[in-house]
């Protein structure tokens, strides 16, 4: 059975808009073989439904002359089965109707090739199109038994070429259909949304299809792109899963460059934050013990630290190893009794922390931990003093306060792209140069109600 196996490229992406993708995605042989089995369980139900026409007709037979044909009562396909040698070798069904007394059915040779095309729509969203269904019917051939079937065998020649023009007309003859990629807008939190528009050809093998998204995030209804763009990256010849995932440090930069610019990177620390268990508070006796100035003019009171970044964040993929780089400052304040901020120092920080990253449900999410920190001083409201002695101060808030909380957020994961309904299995990342890889299977369910006909994977439609 030959079943979407050549592909056609529909509307080509305008070259004004081709830049290099943040994101790629390959749908490898193992993928295509995949959705090629579900369309022909498709096709075999739909088969089902197919019901053998009603035919009449004049034949001249002999030795008897002309003969009046008419088979009536439409039988349903009851009984199919489908065996096929090779991948795309022919195939014969054998069909039985389902009233059986008068007469079988045996169609062989039925192949049905499905066209589809790969096309952005007016908003760049990948979309694929059924854009043919050939059908051929190789033979149909009658056999009537018990009456007078001596007789009808005469013409069955007649009937079987009728029968067989009308089947092909009937797997042919079903609507074009086109379903989406994946959704061109992901939206992530208050914040972003990811755009997952085309921005290049699909590239279309006989063994893969690899399509290049625009895999950036943007500020919800703010758009401002970042002073950086994407750079070129190739997925590895990896075969082993059905689909692989490219996301490219531009992606996940660009994520970086929404959420410092929308001020979402800024926490303000108080005491009741600090676990429990810490020997170190934020209050001026902790600070006072190496700032004298403070202990004096502020006794007693709470400190609050407001822990933001001054630049976008710099996020780095090297194999097996993934880095974020961040530039920012730390500010500390007394809380007065009448909840007055007393600013007391700004303190420049540069820390490097190292993410873990993994898939979770659909989306790929991560968690950090913090290798390095280098804090100097920026403004002193308290004289001069020596910020190396309150480092172990600031790694207990950056380790137990920051980092944690960030990991929350990062925890809930973004959206990759999707098809269709999938659910992903066998699913491995790897953090390779430039860009992280996720290869996976997917499974699409068929028990669940229409699912089967709504997605019909790669396009085949019925
Ligand atoms: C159906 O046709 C095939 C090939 O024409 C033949 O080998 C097979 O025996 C036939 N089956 C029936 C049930 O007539
Ligand atoms: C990355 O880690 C994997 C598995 O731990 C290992 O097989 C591979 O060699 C590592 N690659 C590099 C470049 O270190
Ligand atoms: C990870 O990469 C960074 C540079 O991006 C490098 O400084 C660091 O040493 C690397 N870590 C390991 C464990 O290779
Ligand atoms: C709050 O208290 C501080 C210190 O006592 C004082 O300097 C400041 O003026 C007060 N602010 C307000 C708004 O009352
Ligand atoms: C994140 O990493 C920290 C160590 O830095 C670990 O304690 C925590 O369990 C990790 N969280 C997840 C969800 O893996
Ligand atoms: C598919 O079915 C499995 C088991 O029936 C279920 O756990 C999974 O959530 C379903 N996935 C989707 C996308 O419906």
């Amino acid at each position: 059975m030959f079943l979407c196996c050549w592909l056609a490229l529909g509307a080509l992406i305008p070259l004004t808009l081709a830049t290099d993708p943040g994101v790629k995605v390959k749908l490898t042989a193992k993928g295509l073989e995949y959705g090629r089995q579900l369309g022909m369980a498709a096709i075999q139900k739909k088969l089902k439904t197919i019901r053998v026409p009603d035919i009449s007709g004049k034949a001249s037979v002999s030795p008897i002359g002309t003969v009046q044909y008419s088979l009536t009562n439409g039988c349903g396909i009851a009984n199919f089965h489908c065996s096929s040698g090779s991948r795309d070798g022919p195939f014969s069904c054998h069909v039985l109707p389902k009233d059986s007394g008068s007469f079988d059915l045996n169609v062989s040779d039925l192949t049905v090739g499905a066209s589809i095309a790969i096309k952005s729509d007016e908003t760049g969203r990948p979309t694929v199109n059924s854009v043919g269904c050939e059908a051929t019917v190789g033979s149909a051939s009658i056999h009537f038994h018990g009456g007078a079937s001596w007789l009808y065998n005469l013409f069955k020649d007649f009937i079987d070429k009728a029968i067989r023009d009308a089947l092909q007309n009937q797997v042919r003859g079903k609507q074009p259909h086109t379903f989406c990629l994946t959704a061109v807008l992901a939206k992530v939190d208050q914040y972003a949304e990811i755009e997952y528009s085309m921005v290049s050809s699909p590239a279309v093998t006989t063994s893969s299809i690899e399509l290049g998204l625009k895999g950036e995030f943007y500020n919800i209804g703010k758009r401002q792109e970042p002073p950086f763009s994407a750079a070129a990256f190739d997925l590895p010849p990896q075969t082993d899963n059905m689909l692989y995932v490219g996301l490219s440090a531009f992606t996940a930069n660009s994520a970086a460059f929404v959420y410092s610019t929308a001020g979402a990177l800024s926490l303000y620390v108080t005491d009741d934050m600090v676990p429990r268990a810490s020997p170190i508070r934020l209050n001026t006796r902790t600070f006072g013990a190496f700032i004298p100035q403070i202990a004096e003019r502020f006794p007693g009171l709470m400190v609050k630290l407001l822990v933001k970044t001054s630049e976008t964040p710099v996020v780095t993929f090297e194999p097996n190893n993934t880095t974020v780089q961040a530039t920012g400052t730390v500010t500390a304040y007394a809380i007065q009794p009448n909840a007055t901020l007393s600013p007391l120092f700004v303190l420049n920080l540069e820390s490097s922390a190292s993410a873990r990253l993994f898939v979770n449900v659909m989306r790929v999410a991560g968690n950090v931990t913090l290798n390095k920190m280098d804090l100097t001083l920026g403004t002193s409201y308290v004289g001069e003093f020596k910020v190396t002695a309150l480092n172990s101060v600031f790694q207990m808030v950056l380790k137990s306060v920051v980092v944690p909380q960030l990991n929350v957020q990062l925890a809930k994961g973004y959206p990759l792209p999707t098809i269709g309904k999938m659910t992903l299995v066998n699913t491995k990342l790897q953090v390779l140069k430039g860009y992280m890889l996720i290869g996976t299977d997917v499974q699409f369910n068929s028990t669940h109600g229409a699912s089967q006909d709504s997605f019909l994977p790669w396009g085949t439609t019925l």
